[in-house]
């Protein structure tokens, strides 16, 4: 049962969305008062007293962590968006999936040249997304604090990706 760990609220689906893929639920872990808490406290703590100006949530799931950390410490959020979804000027990066490539957006206005960005998902994999998302904050001359994410599968190689760029990466925890 549950022991304070945040990986005890994470509901883990097997053969979800593709056979084979064990899918990592965060929404057990966001329904749950002091689960959620606890991410959000965790997620910011590597970086309190360092001076950033926004936060970057990545679609989707980084929207509800991303929103809840920038409200707590007090700052802006910028939400990096699967294409065609932003109304106003913006600018896309690709990046590869397993299959294909997907395409994520940010709003040109939505930071200033020289501000820091924390960027905040749900999960690290590939570090695809997550790549994409810190190159279109250093596109708009914003610097890029770290990335946190609740979950890091080091399977996949996204936190050795993401260090290869000189990005800070910090994950709550690890499923092999
Ligand atoms: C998941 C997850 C991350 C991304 C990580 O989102 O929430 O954003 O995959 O994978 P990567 O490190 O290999 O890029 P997904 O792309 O499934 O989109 P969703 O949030 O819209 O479900
Ligand atoms: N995105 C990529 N791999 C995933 C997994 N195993 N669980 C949840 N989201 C993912």
């Amino acid at each position: 049962m549950k022991n304070n760990q945040i990986e005890d609220y994470i509901r883990t689906i097997p053969d979800f969305p593709h056979e084979g893929i064990m899918f990592r639920d965060v929404t057990t872990l966001f329904n749950d008062a002091r689960g959620f808490r606890m991410a959000v406290d965790m997620l910011l703590h590597p970086f309190a007293g360092m001076p950033i100006d926004r936060v970057a949530g990545l679609e989707a799931r980084g929207f509800i962590l991303g929103g809840a950390v920038a409200h707590q410490l007090g700052i802006g959020f910028i939400p990096i968006r699967k294409a065609g979804k932003l109304p106003h000027d913006r600018i896309a990066q690709d990046y590869a999936l397993e299959y294909g490539t997907a395409t994520v957006e940010i709003h040109t206005d939505s930071l200033q040249p020289g501000e820091t960005v924390l960027i905040v998902d749900d999960l690290l994999a590939t570090g695809g997304t997550a790549e994409a998302g810190i190159s279109l904050v250093e596109r708009l001359g914003g610097k890029v604090a770290g990335c946190a994410f609740v979950v890091d599968l080091p399977d996949l190689g996204g936190r050795t990706r993401l260090e290869k760029m000189g990005v800070d990466v910090h994950a709550l925890c690890a499923f092999e």
